[in-house]
């Protein structure tokens, strides 16, 4: 979903190659030294991950793998090469406690196996490879046609009788292509390190980013329920906040800033809206 999104901002910019699960696998260092060696980049943004939270609960391997040990291959063969790395995690690294967003300085504690397969990743990434950046992003949406997430999964089931949602996660929800123009932004002109990339715009309820969708795609939001996590059968437990704030960005030289997620994820349905009712 990001690639998809990331791959035509950056070449507005930069000469960048791309590189899909089935063509290079990050997990596999010998893939990984090809691709390298063939193209000696400056740079490399490593978007590779196990996204699925629940099958990471449940598939310890496939998480660890493509979340952590391909990070350490990926950040060790940069170095190798003298490449400067990009790592996206994900505000999945806190334990969801605290009643205000994330700030860069807020102790990490996983509570499920995603976010400590990503945290474990962010370390490696750290030790391996000096020239980092690490952007912790929110609750992406975009990726068009790629689009299997909450956006697309809200629409499609947009005609259903009913539709639960939990009320009980709140989030930042981060649209991939400015979530790509941000990190574009911070890696030409930022010190390397870690640092929190979310749109602007208020905390959100999944219920209440739920009733958003609906409302710009011009369905009743009334017909969406608000439920708990723990009403639905989900092996991952999931944090209750995974709001983000970047305390480190507004203190640098000319951060850049994204807009508010409720004008981006207007713009996204309503460009959209054919391919997801059709889909
Ligand atoms: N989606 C979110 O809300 C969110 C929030 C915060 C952070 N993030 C992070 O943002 C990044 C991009 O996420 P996304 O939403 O764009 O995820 P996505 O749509 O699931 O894309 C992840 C891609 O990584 C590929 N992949 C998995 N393991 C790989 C491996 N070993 N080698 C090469 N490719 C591999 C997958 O290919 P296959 O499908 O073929 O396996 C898929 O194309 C990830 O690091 C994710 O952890 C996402």
């Amino acid at each position: 979903m990001l690639g998809s999104d990331l791959i035509p901002v950056w070449r507005e910019s930069s000469d960048l190659d791309f590189y899909t699960h089935s063509q290079c696998d990050a997990a596999n260092r010998e893939q990984v030294r090809t691709v390298l060696e063939k193209n000696r980049p400056d740079l490399v943004l490593h978007l590779a991950a196990a996204t699925d939270v629940d099958r990471c609960q449940t598939d310890r391997k496939y998480a660890y793998l493509n979340n952590t040990i391909s990070s350490t291959i990926v950040a060790q063969e940069c170095n190798r090469i003298e490449a400067g790395i990009v790592y996206i995690s994900s505000i999945a690294v806190f334990d969801g406690e605290k009643t205000e967003p994330y700030t860069e300085f807020d102790m990490t504690v996983p509570v499920n196996i995603y976010g400590e397969s990503k945290l474990q990743g962010e370390r490696e990434i750290a030790q391996f490879c000096p020239q980092h950046w690490i952007f912790r992003t929110g609750w992406l949406f975009g990726g068009g046609p790629l689009d299997r997430k909450f956006v697309a999964n809200i629409l499609r089931k947009a005609r259903q009788e009913e539709l639960r949602v939990v009320r009980d996660c709140v989030g930042s929800p981060t649209y991939t292509v400015d979530l790509a123009r941000g990190m574009r932004e911070i890696v030409g002109n930022q010190p390397f390190g870690v640092y929190h990339v979310v749109n602007a715009g208020p905390l959100v309820s999944r219920y209440e980013l739920a009733r958003h969708i609906l409302g710009i795609a011009h369905f009743d939001p009334d017909r969406i329920t608000p439920c708990l996590s723990g009403d639905l059968d989900l092996s991952a437990p999931r944090p209750r906040m995974e709001g983000a704030r970047s305390m480190k960005l507004p203190l640098l030289e000319n951060p850049p800033v994204l807009p508010d997620w409720r004008e981006s994820l207007e713009g996204y349905i309503e460009e959209r809206l054919n391919q997801f009712l059709s889909s």
